[in-house]
């Protein structure tokens, strides 16, 4: 009896195959993560709009006070991806510049109305930018675990 080797099969084989290349080139998403949390989490694109992504891209080589430079064809690959998946708040045409942090959209403001400004000075936190500090899910893109009655919320 002959049987035609399943579809899946023949893809589960392809896959492997690829897999097992050495000098596979790595996904943006792959470049992002890299690259990125180097020095602190990679920010998840979506709690910015594109343009801010674009300027911080632009801006790499004096980024908050540190070289943050990448090659070329990882940056473009690492733009790309960060717009395509950025935030749907599209930036005032306020003539002002571009945003560059989510710490100052008024978005983030609002939510962390209730930390109070010595929770925000802590050592072990030091800057509203270290999200891993308060959200233990932050690197997983999830900010949404209640830090109401924590050391993060209302309790000084
Ligand atoms: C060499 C270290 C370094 C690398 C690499 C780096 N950053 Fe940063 N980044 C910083 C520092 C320092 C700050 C300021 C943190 C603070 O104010 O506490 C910062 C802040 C930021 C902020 C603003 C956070 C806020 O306060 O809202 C964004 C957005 C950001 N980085 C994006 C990126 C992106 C995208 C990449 C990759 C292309 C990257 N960073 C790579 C050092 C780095
Ligand atoms: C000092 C602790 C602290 C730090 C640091 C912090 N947050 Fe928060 N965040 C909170 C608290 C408290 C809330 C209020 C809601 C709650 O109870 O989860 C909150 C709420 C949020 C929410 C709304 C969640 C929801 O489901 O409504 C988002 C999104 C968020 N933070 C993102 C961030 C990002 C991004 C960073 C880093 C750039 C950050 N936070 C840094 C404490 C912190």
């Amino acid at each position: 009896m002959t049987r035609s080797i399943p579809m899946t099969m023949l893809l589960l084989w392809a896959g492997s195959a690829v897999a097992g290349q050495p000098s596979q080139t790595p996904t943006p998403a792959a470049l992002w993560k890299e690259e990125c949390a180097a020095c602190h989490m990679a920010y998840p694109a979506r709690l910015l709009p594109a343009e801010s992504w674009k300027a911080i891209m632009a801006g790499l080589k004096s980024h908050f006070g540190t070289d943050a430079t990448v090659d070329a064809p990882a940056a473009a690959a690492i733009e790309r991806f960060l717009v395509a998946n950025a935030g749907m708040r599209a930036v005032r045409s306020t003539g002002g510049p571009v945003p560059l942090r989510i710490t100052t959209s008024p978005w983030f403001i609002r939510e962390h109305r209730e930390v109070a400004a010595s929770t925000w000075k802590r050592p072990e936190i030091k800057s509203p930018s270290n999200c891993t500090a308060c959200h233990t899910g932050a690197e997983s893109n999830n900010f949404s675990d209640d830090l109401s009655g924590t050391s993060g919320g209302r309790r000084r």
